[in-house]
């Protein structure tokens, strides 16, 4: 099984240190600090944005972006999530082992979300913004820090994006954020990244 766990192990190869999701508040602090990536150093664009682990006081904002038409019309599921669903799936993610749940802020805004999930050898990732930060290019810088501080917590491991064609601003920010084109079939274009793999 990939090592994705959010739950504190002796086994955890993220090492005893880890809390993951379930954690306190000071502790959920802490690993907000601690996991806060803003890349491209030296590049101004870049370097406000933040990312840490998700929690419940980020459960509503997750469904409501979700659920908007701009952000569900691009999902493999377009249909809206009902509230009580959609805390049952949230309690169901952040417990699980094989899945993280990225928060990205730009300052105290929350601009998106980004979902990592184990597969196979590696882990698949899910993106999507704020509707109302949408069209700023952010997409491809939350894509960015959420990999790389998923990779710096998991360690070397291949992610893959599942994007359904025609999704030209999802195509763009994920290749933007340094994803390549792995393979195509008649309705979905898989993406992975890092493309040396
Ligand atoms: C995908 C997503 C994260 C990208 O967000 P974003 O950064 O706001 O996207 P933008 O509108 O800035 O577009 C990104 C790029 O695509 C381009 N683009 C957007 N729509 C386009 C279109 N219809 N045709 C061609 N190019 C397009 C933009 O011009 C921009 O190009 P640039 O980087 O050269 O400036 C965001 O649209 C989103 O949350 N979508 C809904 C969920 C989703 O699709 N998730 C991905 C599932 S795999």
């Amino acid at each position: 099984m990939l090592p994705l766990g959010n739950a504190a192990s002796a086994a955890s190869p993220f090492g005893k240190e880890f809390i993951g999701h379930r954690a306190t508040v000071g502790e959920r602090l802490w690993l907000r600090v601690r996991g806060s990536f803003s890349g491209g150093e030296g590049d101004p664009m870049k370097e406000d944005i933040v990312v840490s682990l998700a929690w419940e006081e980020d459960m509503r904002d997750i469904w409501e972006w979700r659920n908007h038409p701009d952000i569900r019309k691009n999902f493999f599921n377009t249909a809206v999530v009902p509230w009580d669903e959609h805390q049952r799936w949230f309690e169901r993610k952040i417990s699980d082992s094989r899945c993280r749940i990225y928060i990205a802020r730009r300052g105290e805004e929350k601009v998106g979300v980004i979902r990592f999930e184990a597969e196979g050898d590696g882990a698949q990732v899910s993106v999507h913004l704020n509707p109302a930060c949408m069209g700023q290019g952010l997409g491809s810088r939350v894509i960015r820090a959420g990999t790389e501080q998923f990779l710096k917590e998991i360690g070397a491991i291949t992610v893959i994006a599942r994007i359904i064609k025609g999704n030209l601003a999802s195509v763009k920010a994920f290749a933007k954020a340094g994803y390549r084109r792995f393979s195509e079939d008649k309705d979905v274009l898989t993406y992975r990244y890092p493309d040396d793999f």
